[in-house]
């Protein structure tokens, strides 16, 4: 899950993707990470993280991580909350098969024209709230699809 900052986004995508597999015993594993390295090291938004406890789900032991190359080689897929996010991932990718990887997330809600998961980070509580059910729904529909291929 890669977002700009990995303090707002991308560690709900994380944790809410973690928590629906664990609930399903479905062994895979999750992180996070940002295209910036502005948060290296720092835990999730105060709000993230409250949104999240609202929902049963603990994120505040994530430390923000800056994505690299390496991602590439160690996971199946890179969800993508903007496209912003997907450009500068993308740019990073040295073979077809790395970019074939990068995917926006909400592409699972709507495939023909898949909106960016918005940036929560300058406005309200709304915005994480809202967030958080975008996700949701996407990352339900992951599990989906993981439990269709078993
Ligand atoms: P995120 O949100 O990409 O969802 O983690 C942001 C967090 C921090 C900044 C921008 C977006 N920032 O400019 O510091």
């Amino acid at each position: 899950m890669v977002c700009l900052g990995n303090i707002c986004r991308s560690p709900l995508a994380h944790g809410i993707l973690q928590h629906k597999a664990y609930a399903e015993n479905i062994a895979i594993e999750v992180d996070s990470a940002g295209t910036g390295s502005w948060h290296i090291g720092s835990a999730p938004d105060i709000r993230s993280i409250e949104v999240a406890d609202k929902h049963g789900i603990d994120i505040r032991h994530q430390k923000a991580r800056q994505f690299t190359t390496h991602d590439f080689n160690k996971f199946d897929h890179i969800y993508v909350m903007d496209k912003s996010n997907f450009s500068d991932v993308v740019r990073l990718a040295s073979t077809q098969n790395d970019v074939d990887k990068v995917e926006l997330i909400l592409q699972h809600l709507n495939s023909e024209n898949p909106p960016s998961v918005p940036d929560p980070y300058y406005g309200g509580n709304d915005g994480f709230e809202n967030v958080y059910q975008l996700l949701d729904a996407a990352c339900q529909k992951v599990i989906d699809k993981i439990k269709q291929n078993l």
